[in-house]
């Protein structure tokens, strides 16, 4: 049996991670965790995130996978580490493949960084970004409406378009030419935030450079799957299936299976 790669996030942010997986390995088989009970992790203390981020973990492990994909920025900046001394397994972020992506595209170094309340007041993508290039100049701006209007597949009312164009005010003022998604939700507003933000300004989602990423560890330890088998993937939620498939088949834009969270996820405390 083909041992898959988990990839897990609060809700259906990590789809945007898993579909860019799907398109580049397309022989890998994958396990999704997506905890729509518990979402939005953004404003939760870290405390909190880690715990959840803890639990996720455990109960991917059962799968047997290869490796772990924390698509969740929130999670990424809070658990990375702890993730990785407590599993044998590579585990993998969203932050530094898109911090590492951002350095690549912009011209005019100063750089944009949307996120959860989580991620911005975590510094971690200025951490990031300044590690690789001392000299880059960072914006930061939460986006705290964006996550459960995402959750709600609500991708492009006039509610949506009011909330990208007051949340991204102060920022299409700048001297920015790049600005990094730094929640894995809001590839789902794309289209709003790149009409708010004008042509000229370059968005970077972290999925395509992290599905590289994924690629080149696997590569590296000789762990990517051979053989034609089409994978078959796994999807769970910990809320509404219904709701969490109807977004995911919109996404992925193919029909998928849904795996009865067996785990029964402690109510929001
Ligand atoms: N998609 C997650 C992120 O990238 C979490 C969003 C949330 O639950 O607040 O940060």
């Amino acid at each position: 049996m083909q041992h898959p790669i988990a990839i897990l996030d609060s809700g259906v942010g990590g789809l945007t991670v898993a579909k860019e997986v799907m398109r580049q390995l397309p022989r890998e088989r994958i396990i999704y965790f997506g905890d729509t009970l518990r979402t939005p992790y953004g404003p939760r203390p870290y405390e909190e995130v880690l715990r959840f981020t803890r639990e996720i973990v455990d109960y991917l492990v059962q799968f047997g996978p290869k490796m772990i994909v924390i698509a969740c920025n929130t999670a990424t900046a809070v658990a990375l580490e702890d993730i990785r001394t407590r599993v044998n397994i590579p585990v993998v972020g969203v932050i530094h493949p898109g911090s590492r992506a951002a350095i690549g595209r912009t011209k005019s170094g100063l750089i944009g960084v949307i996120g959860t309340e989580g991620t911005i007041r975590s510094k971690a993508y200025e951490h990031a970004l300044k590690q690789l290039s001392p000299n880059i100049e960072v914006l930061s701006k939460a986006c705290p409406r964006f996550v459960p209007l995402v959750e709600q597949g609500n991708f492009y009312s006039s509610e949506t378009h009011e909330a990208v164009s007051e949340s991204l005010e102060g920022l299409k003022e700048s001297r920015m030419d790049t600005l990094i998604l730094g929640c894995t939700h809001y590839p789902f507003l794309a289209e709003t935030i790149q009409a708010v933000m004008g042509p000229e300004v370059s968005l970077i989602s972290s999925a395509e450079e992290t599905a590289r990423e994924i690629s080149t560890i696997l590569h590296e330890k000789g762990k990517l799957s051979q053989g034609d088998v089409i994978p078959v993937h796994q999807f769970c939620c910990s809320g509404d299936p219904r709701l969490f498939k109807m977004i995911a088949q919109d996404w992925l834009d193919e029909q998928i299976e849904l795996t009865p969270v067996v785990w029964q996820v402690p109510k929001i405390g």
